[in-house]
């Protein structure tokens, strides 16, 4: 009976900080505006030049260092991004050589803010196969890049950045007592595509296009669908929002977090929140943030950790861990 029991974490942020009133002076918007609609005050960006693969690398290096491990015990690597340095090869493969790693496999997977959670579910159940060892997981984004810097309804809300854990398949029981990832559950509608999505790519305008969002639209349908999915992973295990010690939700929107977190009934100071400092950084949003509050000693190991999100597509999903 394998289980997928998290080794260490880590993340990394581009140096340059871009504030509320600093926006303000490039579209017509105010930091007052965006903290009462966001709770957002500011936000990193990468450097020209800077990609993904880059921060994707030094987050990867951050979890490999907090898990006293190197490239060589690594044998899966799952990059979630929708922000990659090119059309093709992975992300993930570029990250991969930068690591020194040439053994074992590299991939990316693509489902916009929902992509760590899903990233989780998948080196999951490789790792629960036995197929494999030791994987890392990583969300990786540099959305700046495929922001409409002109339309203030967008490139307000997020940011670049990424984050990564280990995770390591050991023996175990079916006890939800045990360390590793409990349980997964992951959705997706392309209904939705019109909500939420990049107006580019090979297929279409053969450029690489700009982020295009209904956002009143995302925000009506968010928080009763990430709710269901949560409740599936309460009903999955038979436990109550209560018995959760840790909620890290994907990082929109505070209202949406706060929206969430109240109708599950998870009290506020266990709500793990990093908007207000980096934005929605897509993918990279959950590990960023489990890396702060690990580092800051809230997420301790045995903690029960409840992970979620809501993607373009839309994607949706859950997950809880036993840390
Ligand atoms: N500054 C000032 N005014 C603005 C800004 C801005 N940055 N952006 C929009 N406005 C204006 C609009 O033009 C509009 O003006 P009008 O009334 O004169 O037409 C007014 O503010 C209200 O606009 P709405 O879009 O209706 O504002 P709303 O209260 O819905 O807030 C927001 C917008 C913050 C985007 C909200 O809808 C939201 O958070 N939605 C969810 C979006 C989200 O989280 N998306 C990502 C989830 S999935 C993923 O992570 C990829």
């Amino acid at each position: 009976n394998l289980r997928s029991v998290v080794r260490g974490c880590g993340a990394y942020l581009p140096e340059r900080v871009l504030s509320n009133d600093e926006l303000s002076r490039m579209v017509d918007t105010s930091d007052d505006w965006i903290v009462k609609r966001t709770g957002i005050h500011q936000r990193h960006i990468a450097a020209e030049g800077e990609t993904t693969s880059q921060l994707g690398t030094k987050a990867a290096q951050a979890a490999l260092n907090a898990a006293g491990l190197t490239g060589s015990d690594i044998d899966l690597i799952i990059c979630a991004t929708s922000t990659p340095d090119y059309t093709f090869p992975a992300t993930a493969t570029q990250i991969q050589h930068a690591l020194g790693i040439d053994h074992g496999v590299a991939f990316d997977l693509q489902a916009v803010c929902s992509g760590f959670v899903f990233a989780v579910a998948t080196a999951d159940k490789f790792l629960n196969s036995g197929s494999h060892k030791r994987a890392l997981v990583i969300g990786a984004e540099t959305f700046s890049r495929i922001l409409d810097w002109e339309d203030r309804g967008t490139c307000v809300l997020f940011g670049d950045g990424a984050g990564a854990i280990v995770l390591e398949a050991q023996n175990g029981t079916q006890s939800i007592m045990d360390r590793g990832v409990l349980t997964s559950h992951l959705r997706s509608d392309g209904q939705h595509r019109s909500k939420l999505f990049v107006d580019g790519g090979p297929g279409s305008t053969r450029t690489v296009g700009h982020l295009r969002m209904e956002g009143r639209e995302v925000f009506r349908f968010a928080v009763g669908m990430i709710t269901d999915v949560i409740e599936d992973a309460l009903n999955a295990l038979g436990i109550s929002a209560s018995d959760i010690d840790w909620f890290v939700p994907h990082q929109a929107n505070r209202r949406i977090i706060d929206a969430s977190a109240q109708k599950l009934g998870i009290a506020p100071e266990k709500v793990v929140v990093t908007v207000d400092r980096h934005g929605n950084t897509s993918a990279a949003s959950i590990p960023l943030a489990l890396s702060v509050a690990v580092a800051d000693g809230r997420i301790r190991e045995g903690d029960l950790v409840l992970i979620e999100s809501l993607g373009g597509g839309f994607t949706w999903g859950s997950a809880v861990i036993r840390w």
